[in-house]
This record gives C-alpha cells, sequence and structure tokens, in this order.
C-alpha cells in the first residue's frame, strides 16, 4: 500500500467518482433546468420590448441616471468637495480605512479624471470647506488622531498648495461654515471633546484673522446653516449632548447678532438644507434616536416659518442635497440602518418626491457637487464598514 500511487487511493477513487457523477448530474440539470437560467436574459428582453411603447420608459430603462466616472486615488468619507472657479471639484482629507487623510485630490470634469495636488498641512475629516471670492478654498478645523483640530488652511487653485492660515478661536468638529455676501466665512457651533458650542466666529479673507461674533441661542453640532437672499443666515436643528433640536436661529451679518425664528416641526440632526430659487430653505431626513426621518420642512425667510413638504419615499440622514440647474433637488444615498444607494427628486412646483434609478454605490458619508455642465459628482462615502474611492455622476437635467 505504502508504494501505490496516490490516484490509486481508496479515498481518491471514490472521491474521483463522485466528481464525475456530480459533474453528470449538473450537466443534465443543466439541460433540464436552462429555461430557468436564461429566464433573467428572457425577462430583461422583455421589458425592453414594453418598455420601448413609450420614449420616457425607454429613455429610463436604456439610459441610467448614473455613470461612473473613475475613481479617486484615496478611499475616503466625511470628506469634503467645492467646485473651484475653473470647474474642477478639489476633495480634501475625510477619513480613509486606516486614517484620517491630508491628501486632496481635483476631479476634471473634461477629461472625468481624477489627479491628486497638494497634502493638507493636517489630516482632518468632519471639517468643512469654502470657496472664497479670491478663488481659493478655506478648509477649518475637523478632527484627527491627535484630536479636535482648531487649525484652517487655505489652497491656492493656481499652486495647488496649502497654507495654514490663522486658528479660528475654538477648535471644532461637525461645524458649519458660510461664505456670507461681504466675502466673509461665518463658522458655528460644533463639538469639541464632548462639548457642545454654542458660539460662532468670523473669517476676514483680508486679513486671514478670525473674531468671535456673538453666541447662538442654543449649542448645537451636526446642524445646518443656509445664507438666505436677505444676507442672514438660518442655522437650525443639529445636537447637544442630550438633545436633538428643532430650534432655528438667523443670524444678522450687519448687526452680528443672533435671534430665534420659527422652530421646525421635527426635531434633526445629520440632516440636509439646500436653499431653493424661490428663496426658501428646503431640509429633508435626518437622525433621531431610533428612527430616521423621511419628513421635510420648508423655511419661509419672510415669514419666518417651516411648513411641511413632501415625504421623500426613504428615510435617510449623512445624505447630501443638490439643487440641479432646472430648480429641483437631487438627495443621494445617506443611511437608514444600511447605507442607501436610492435616490430621489424634489419637485419644487408640486412639492413631491421622484425616486430616480439607483446609484453604483450604496453610500453615506459621501460628498455630491453640481458642475458647471449640469452633472453632478457623487464622491466616496462608506458601505460595509469600508470607505470607498468610486464616483459617479448623475446625468444632467437637460438630457432627462
Ligand atoms: C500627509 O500624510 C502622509 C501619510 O500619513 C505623510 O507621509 C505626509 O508627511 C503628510 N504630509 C504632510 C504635509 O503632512
Ligand atoms: C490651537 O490649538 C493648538 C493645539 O491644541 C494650541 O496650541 C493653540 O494655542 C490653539 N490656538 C488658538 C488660537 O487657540
Ligand atoms: C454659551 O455657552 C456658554 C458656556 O459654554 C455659556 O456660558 C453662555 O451663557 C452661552 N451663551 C448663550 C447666549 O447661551
Ligand atoms: C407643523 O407644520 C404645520 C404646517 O405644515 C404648522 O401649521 C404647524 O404649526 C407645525 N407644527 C409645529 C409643532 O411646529
Ligand atoms: C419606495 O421604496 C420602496 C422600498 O424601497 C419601493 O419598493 C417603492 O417602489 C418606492 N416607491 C416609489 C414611489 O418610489
Amino acid at each position: 500500500m505504502r508504494y501505490n500511487r496516490w490516484w490509486q487511493h481508496r479515498w481518491i477513487k471514490f472521491i474521483g467518482i463522485s466528481l464525475i457523477v456530480l459533474t453528470v448530474f449538473v450537466m443534465i440539470s443543466a439541460l433540464i433546468f436552462k429555461f430557468y437560467v436564461f429566464t433573467p436574459k428572457k425577462l430583461t428582453t422583455t421589458i425592453t420590448v414594453e418598455t420601448s411603447r413609450t420614449t420616457v420608459m425607454t429613455t429610463t430603462s436604456q439610459q441610467p441616471d448614473w455613470l461612473k466616472t473613475g475613481n479617486m486615488n484615496y478611499a475616503r468619507r466625511t470628506h469634503t468637495a467645492s467646485v473651484l472657479a475653473n470647474g474642477k471639484v478639489l476633495i480634501t482629507g475625510g477619513l480613509g480605512d486606516q486614517d484620517y487623510l491630508n491628501s486632496s485630490e481635483l476631479y476634471d470634469p473634461l477629461t472625468q479624471t481624477w489627479t491628486t495636488t497638494g497634502n493638507m498641512n493636517i489630516a482632518r475629516a468632519e471639517h468643512t470647506a469654502s470657496l472664497l471670492s479670491n478663488g481659493k478654498v478655506l478648509v477649518t478645523g475637523g478632527i484627527n488622531n491627535q484630536g479636535f483640530l482648531n487649525s484652517s488652511e487655505l489652497y491656492n487653485p493656481s499652486t495647488g498648495i496649502w497654507t495654514l492660515t490663522g486658528s479660528m478661536i475654538n477648535a471644532r468638529s461637525e461645524h458649519t461654515a458660510s461664505v456670507l455676501t461681504s466675502g466673509k466665512v461665518l463658522i458655528t457651533g460644533g463639538s469639541v471633546d464632548e462639548h457642545f458650542l454654542n458660539n460662532s466666529e468670523l473669517f476676514d479673507p483680508l486679513t486671514e484673522t478670525w473674531t468671535a461674533t456673538g453666541s447662538m441661542n442654543s449649542p448645537r453640532a451636526q446642524h445646518t446653516a443656509s445664507v438666505l437672499i436677505n444676507g442672514k443666515v438660518v442655522v437650525t436643528g443639529g445636537c447637544t449632548n442630550f438633545n436633538r433640536l428643532n430650534s432655528a436661529e438667523l443670524y444678522d451679518p450687519l448687526m452680528e447678532t443672533w435671534t430665534k425664528t420659527g422652530s421646525m416641526n421635527y426635531t434633526r440632526s445629520q440632516f440636509v438644507a439646500t436653499e431653493l430659487k424661490n428663496g426658501k430653505v428646503l431640509v429633508s431626513g435626518g437622525f433621531n434616536y431610533n428612527f430616521n426621518r423621511n419628513s421635510a420642512e420648508l423655511y419661509d425667510s419672510v415669514t419666518g416659518i417651516w411648513k411641511i413638504t413632501g415625504n421623500m419615499n426613504h428615510s435617510r440622514w449623512r445624505h447630501t442635497s443638490s439643487i440641479l440647474s432646472n430648480g429641483n433637488v437631487l438627495v443621494t444615498g445617506g443611511f437608514d440602518h444600511y447605507p442607501l444607494d436610492t435616490a430621489e427628486l424634489y419637485d419644487v412646483s408640486t412639492e413631491t418626491w421622484i425616486s430616480i434609478s439607483q446609484m453604483n454605490n450604496a453610500r453615506g458619508g459621501h460628498t455630491a457637487s453640481v458642475l458647471t455642465n449640469g452633472k453632478v459628482l457623487i464622491s466616496g462615502g462608506i458601505y460595509d464598514g469600508e470607505s470607498l474611492n468610486s464616483a459617479e455622476l448623475y446625468k444632467s437635467v437637460e438630457t432627462n
């Protein structure tokens, strides 16, 4: 027995014969179940034939709303995206799979390619990025392995270099940044070491310095801030250590004061706000204790009142919201227990949401940028516990 070849071994013979029997069985089964095996293809054909009766449905089935558009050089989530004056999109920082990132990269809409540009001086996630009127991009605060950050940096698009500029008075993350009509940048709230901030500060791009500009009536992080057409800023929702908020307040840039305005119907944190072309502010979704929101509300800056508008089909938080060139709003992804691949359009005239086709990737903690060609660039985020490097484009409204 010891000198037998391996294939003469009893067990090997048994396994060999079993494999042959199994193969024959699978082949016969494949022939018998041919119909079922090919059913999905037939189904696809049937759908195509049926939908080709109407132009709209043919468009839906044959032209997906989403196109993959290369991968970023680094997988990242809770990063930022800013559309530069030259039309390119600057992506900064975020959390990679291993670490906080100092890298930044540019997306070129013409070539649909990603290239790295200068590294920030400090790695950061949960920071803010604002395009200044001089074309530079200001990033502020955030968090990294060292803790909460007070530092801010400026990106010069003509050199691709980041330089540290004045530090904020307070370190903070999950704060907001808004470019005022004066060109100054208003920073509000956020959290630092489990302490929630009520204060706000102003960055002056001319002197590159920070000054305090009053305190909000409530501390808040994970809130939103929107610059109204009258130049005031409405700040709403968010959370403190113990509460999620429905309160809202107004910043007056001339008086540098904060005053309360109407409260939202619902408490929300980690939601989104978009200013519509009619001057109203649309908020949607959000995180709230045991359940997530699918509701949406409109703020009227003239009356200072919030009004319920149509519900989204899906609850979501840490999603994105972008105003399209036709004035409607595109909402993408986010979380509802799991990352979502669904996307919906808000029709401003009917105040209803329409589901569009799903993104190629489910993702939350991603970014959305409206390009100068009208398309919307989606980048990164998290899925299945891992940061994503993938990016995709929502086709322009004009090609609908
Ligand atoms: C950026 O991060 C990389 C990797 O952590 C590091 O090697 C590099 O020195 C950092 N660059 C700057 C400018 O801090
Ligand atoms: C910013 O934070 C650093 C490190 O925590 C600290 O040394 C520095 O004094 C702070 N700067 C300001 C302006 O508070
Ligand atoms: C802001 O918070 C500080 C403590 O963090 C508190 O002393 C101050 O009264 C608050 N300001 C307002 C306007 O609530
Ligand atoms: C909720 O919104 C409706 C209008 O949509 C308004 O009449 C009502 O007062 C609001 N309720 C609260 C508690 O804010
Ligand atoms: C809403 O979502 C559900 C579950 O994902 C889906 O089955 C349904 O088709 C959606 N409805 C609309 C109107 O999009």
